[in-house]
């Protein structure tokens, strides 16, 4: 299997450096044209710098690639317009919308000021909806899109000092669970990375044998085969770290039942609670009509026969 990009257009969102750097120069490597997108602010998003944008687009040129700088700001519903405008204007498609800008305004939540939380949402959540927005037409119109998510561990399981942070990064599994299910018919698949990488934002915790491992190159070749044709899922999120891809997923223990028809008491949940929370038979949903489904099977089994026949 050889991926190439040939004839597809990628917008990559903050790469102007870091992450989102190493997946434009690998798209356009492979034939992409990508929008390289980067409003160049600071770590906490404050202020702006043109040139990232306009050096990786350089980069990309230089070596033969297609490329064009952008350096609206995704949190703008009219910056992420543009964005997709961008690509349009300069290709008429958008194949490829990799979601990657990001900034951090860590706090111990009790100190959390309230324009930090909203800062964060802005940027990783609202600006991936913003521009998943303005692509998503478009892409329905070609029938066919790749879109790839950002979301951290931070969000899977939870950080110190994060929350803001960790409810964004959540916040964009719950966008790719919902547009899984809205591109599936137009062959849009979505699908999320978790990585590390030794960026300005990543790694500054970890010890240095483990910064050299981290090499944004290696979550770059999860993103691409993501990004690609050759990629037939949706709805995963992916690992990806120092060469290690692994899959995330949420999944409903087997729980307990009780009889409805009788009173179910607070104490009742609480005798049977390790039961309820028991994980040794986890079972996927494809959806959440998948889940009641399930739920329905578990609750009214006769009921549901009769339904089904
Ligand atoms: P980075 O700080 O090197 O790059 C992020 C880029 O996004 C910056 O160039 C920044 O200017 C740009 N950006 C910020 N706000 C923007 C806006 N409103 N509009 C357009 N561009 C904007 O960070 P890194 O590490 O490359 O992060 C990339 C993504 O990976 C982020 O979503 C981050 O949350 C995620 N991530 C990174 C991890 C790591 O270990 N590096 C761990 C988990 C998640």
């Amino acid at each position: 299997m050889t991926i190439r990009f040939d004839d597809r257009v990628a917008i990559v969102t903050g790469a102007g450096q870091g992450l989102g750097r190493t997946y434009a120069l690998e798209l356009a490597a492979r034939g992409a044209r990508v929008v390289v997108n980067d409003l160049g602010g600071a770590l906490d998003g404050a202020g702006s710098d043109a040139s990232l944008a306009a050096a990786v687009a350089e980069e990309i040129r230089a070596a033969g690639g297609e490329a064009v700088a952008s350096t609206d700001s995704v949190s703008e519903r009219e910056g992420a317009r543009r964005i997709v405008e961008t690509a349009l204007e300069t290709w008429g498609r958008v194949d490829v919308l990799i979601n990657n800008a990001g900034i951090l305004r860590d706090k111990i939540f009790t100190r959390m000021d309230l324009d930090d939380f909203e800062a964060v949402i802005g940027v990783h959540l609202l600006g991936a909806a913003y521009v998943t927005r303005a692509a998503f037409p478009v892409m329905r119109k070609q029938s066919y899109g790749r879109i790839v998510m950002t979301t951290s561990a931070a969000g899977l399981f939870g950080n110190l000092g994060q929350a803001n942070y960790a409810a964004a990064k959540l916040g964009v599994v719950g966008l790719m669970n919902a547009l899984k299910i809205e591109g599936k018919k137009r062959n849009i698949l979505i699908n999320a990375v978790s990585p590390i990488a030794d960026t300005r934002m990543g790694a500054k915790v970890f010890p240095d044998f483990f910064k050299e491992m981290v090499q944004p190159e290696l979550v770059a070749a999860a993103v691409t085969y993501l990004a690609s044709e050759a990629c037939t899922a949706s709805g995963d999120i992916l690992v990806t770290a120092a060469g290690h891809f692994s899959r995330v997923q949420v999944m409903e223990g087997a729980g307990v039942t009780f009889d409805a028809d009788l009173e179910v008491t607070p104490e009742m949940v609480g005798e049977r609670y390790d039961d309820i929370v028991d994980m040794s038979e986890p079972q996927p949903h494809d959806s959440a009509l998948d889940s009641f489904k399930s739920l329905f099977v578990k609750v009214a089994p006769e009921e549901l026969a009769g339904v089904v026949r």
